[in-house]
């Protein structure tokens, strides 16, 4: 390549970068990418640099995931839900189920998806291959690639309770041969979601450790995440660890500490999100695993409420939270114990959810309202 052509390749990758983050959706993108390749006759060493240059950017440029939950009998449509999450540079969604609707929806969308399946699917996907081939079949190839499904989470927190926590790892083993069948596993990973009753609170992440009741299913659980590549997904809420502990600083839980607030092992913390996330980190390594990565599910501050736990659940509190949440995620700072480290992070919820059940303040994690206006105002572009 002569150095004139290099200078050139340099311009268009600049302007590529300028145009790539003024352009929601990845189809548009890739229209972008074919033009700019077409019009200016590049190369073949020239393509090689741009799609390097694109894969870095991928990476470099995270985006903020969200939980679409159907617990509302006012939603939006799937159609309208992806309109909505492109113009707001929304990139990553989790749903609590494989529903067509939705997976049709997201054809071409390019937002990346982890689908679920349910608690209920649990028992015969773990007693029968047949049946989670057919799963897979059904919930996955019917819309793979086209919509960009990247993760399937089996059961939500399965594996702490009574009832379904026996069957997850067979799920597991069951869906992930699927998968392989269906020559998947380099495409789709799969795992399962984890809340905080795995590991009992530790003011210090340093001292993390999963509980005894869960022990010995979290070793073959993280066995098979380090086996097949896939990452622990965490449900990670400093709205309730704050409400735990309420002698906890509240600005530690809203990103807002100014100086550090926890000193643990040498390592500065200034947020209880990242103390929560390396406390997860530590409990692992406390078992031995030291390389498998975290994939926050869900995390989000509700904007109202009444109860016990009414008083942080202000709209002034959600702004701060989903804003300083979205900042933290988007500059890849990663946690004091995988500093640099980019992280998914899939902020619960999209909309606030009407007929969600429990205490009042479940029904006010949205960032929006089911007619598609901001609950407060959100900077999507940190
Ligand atoms: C599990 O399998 C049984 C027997 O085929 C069926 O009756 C039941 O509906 C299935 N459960 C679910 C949740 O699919
Ligand atoms: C609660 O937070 C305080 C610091 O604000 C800490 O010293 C204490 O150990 C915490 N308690 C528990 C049970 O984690
Ligand atoms: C959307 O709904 C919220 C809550 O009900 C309301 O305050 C707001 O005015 C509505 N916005 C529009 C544009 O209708």
């Amino acid at each position: 390549m002569l150095p004139s052509s290099i200078m050139r390749t340099l311009l268009i990758c600049v302007c590529m970068t300028i145009l790539y983050n003024s352009i929601s959706g990845d189809c548009n993108k890739a229209a972008v990418r074919n033009a700019l390749i077409r019009d200016n006759n590049l190369a073949e060493e020239e393509e090689v640099v741009i799609y390097l240059v694109l894969i870095y950017q991928a990476r470099f440029f995270n985006k903020i995931g969200v939980n679409n939950g159907m617990a509302g009998n006012n939603l939006p449509t799937p159609e309208q839900a992806v309109a909505l999450m492109q113009n707001n540079n929304i990139g990553k969604l989790r749903i609590f189920d494989a529903q067509p609707d939705t997976l049709k929806a997201y054809t071409n969308s390019g937002i990346e998806i982890i689908v679920s399946v349910t608690n209920d699917e649990l028992q015969n996907i773990s007693s029968s291959q047949e049946v989670a081939d057919k799963w897979v079949k059904d919930n996955i190839q019917a819309y793979y690639p086209a919509t960009n499904i990247k993760y399937i989470s089996l059961g939500e927190q399965a594996l702490e309770t009574p009832e379904y926590g026996t069957y997850v790892l067979s799920a597991l083993n069951n869906i992930q041969l699927a998968i392989e069948k269906a020559n998947l596993q380099d495409k789709i990973r799969v795992s399962a979601t984890n809340g905080r009753a795995v590991i009992p609170a530790s003011f210090f992440p340093s001292k993390g450790a999963f509980s005894d009741s869960v022990k010995d299913r979290m070793r073959s659980f993280l066995q098979f995440l380090e086996d097949h590549g896939s990452p622990y997904m965490a449900n990670v809420y400093p709205f309730f660890g704050y409400l735990e502990n309420t002698s906890i600083s509240l600005d530690y839980a809203l990103f807002k500490s100014t100086a550090p607030t926890v000193r643990d092992e040498g390592r500065i913390y200034s947020n209880l999100f990242d103390a929560l996330v390396d406390t997860i980190y530590s409990a692992m390594e406390a078992l031995g695993f030291t390389d498998i990565p975290i994939v926050v599910t869900g995390s989000g501050w509700p904007s109202d409420g009444t109860g016990d736990n009414a008083h942080v659940a202000t709209m002034e509190n959600a702004q701060t939270y989903s804003n300083n949440l979205i900042k933290h995620v988007l500059s890849n700072a990663g946690t004091p114990k995988r500093p640099g480290k980019s992280m998914e992070v899939f902020i619960f919820a999209l909309f606030n959810e009407n007929l969600k059940t429990g205490d009042e303040t479940e029904r006010h994690f949205g960032l929006f309202y089911p007619n598609k206006t901001l609950v407060y105002p959100v900077n999507f572009y940190p």
